[in-house]
């Protein structure tokens, strides 16, 4: 069994942006800059935009956060984003989700100018990236794609299961391993709350994504012999142990699973850390105007 360190690869591919950052200033260019929209003071949503922040000053991009308080009127909210969309000192910028149930998230990603849409979420992105053109592509999925690459895993012609089919994760993700490309290539099957024959999917599987937001739930008998295991899953789960109360869980009964993989990623340090990448190098890209001019 091999582990997938998302830890050390998302260090790597860092290094690699800020090398470009670097590249980019020693051109007279301006270092990209990435602002982030944040509702409310959710402790999930706190931890990852402090997060994003953090990388950004790694990479050496210049980034901005606006906050506003959770009573904020849609109204607000969309007047920010229209004036971000008009900012030309902004390359790219996000509005971290969720957001507040009186404001429809729809509606603000679709205000969003999807030239300036590093998280992947308009629907223009979206399009583009299910027929195969240049785009910003949804970070988590983009991070899987970026460890198989990095890990030289084969999927061409496997049977990949996907477990999940959100708007962020589940959809693009299958949409990305049936793309006739590497990593891709796969006979994709998408799994879900409604799905049948989920277990005996998941057995014939040579490549498990699991992202259902469900602790635990991919058991041994679930995994064929040498399949590849990636664990999307991040729920906090009350832990009197931990300093912060809580313990990240993925989807995988990590333990019992491990033994049966060729690959598999932990939780924390495997996916989590490329998510947090992805938005990074699409952040260098829409600097550098690299998808849309
Ligand atoms: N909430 C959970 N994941 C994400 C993400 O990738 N982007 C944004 N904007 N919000 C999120």
């Amino acid at each position: 069994m091999k582990l997938i360190d998302g830890k050390a690869i998302a260090e790597q591919v860092k290094l690699e942006i800020a090398e470009e950052v670097k590249a980019m200033l020693a051109q007279g260019k301006r270092a990209p800059h990435l602002a982030a929209i944040l509702v409310g003071h959710d402790g999930g949503s706190e931890t990852y935009v402090a997060a994003k922040i953090k990388a950004c000053e790694f990479c050496g991009f210049r980034s901005s956060l606006i906050r506003f308080e959770e009573d904020v009127t849609e109204e607000t909210l969309l007047a920010k984003v229209r004036e971000l969309n008009e900012d030309e000192g902004v390359d790219g910028f996000i509005v971290q989700l969720p957001l507040p149930r009186h404001i429809s998230e729809q509606k603000v990603i679709e205000t969003i100018d999807y030239r300036k849409d590093v998280d992947g979420f308009h629907p223009i992105n979206v399009g583009r990236m299910s027929i195969g053109l240049p785009c910003y592509v949804s970070a988590t999925p983009n991070g899987i794609i970026e460890l198989l690459r990095r890990y030289e895993i084969e999927t061409s012609g496997k049977k990949c299961v996907v477990l999940g089919r959100s708007n962020i994760v589940g959809k693009p993700m299958a949409s990305l391993m049936m793309q006739k490309a590497y990593p891709g290539d796969a006979t994709v099957t998408v799994c879900h709350s409604r799905s049948k024959d989920l277990v005996k999917e998941c057995r014939e599987a040579d490549i498990i994504i699991a992202a259902l937001g469900q602790p635990n739930f991919v058991k041994a008998d679930m995994v064929k012999e040498g399949a590849v295991v990636i664990d999307v899953g991040t729920t906090r789960v009350p832990d009197a142990s931990k300093k912060s109360g809580f313990k990240l869980t993925g989807d995988v009964l990590f333990d019992e699973v491990a033994p049966k993989c060729s690959y598999i990623t932990p939780v924390p340090g495997g996916v989590g850390p490329m998510t947090i990448v992805s938005l990074m190098k699409n952040t260098l890209l829409a600097g550098k105007k690299e998808i849309y001019s």
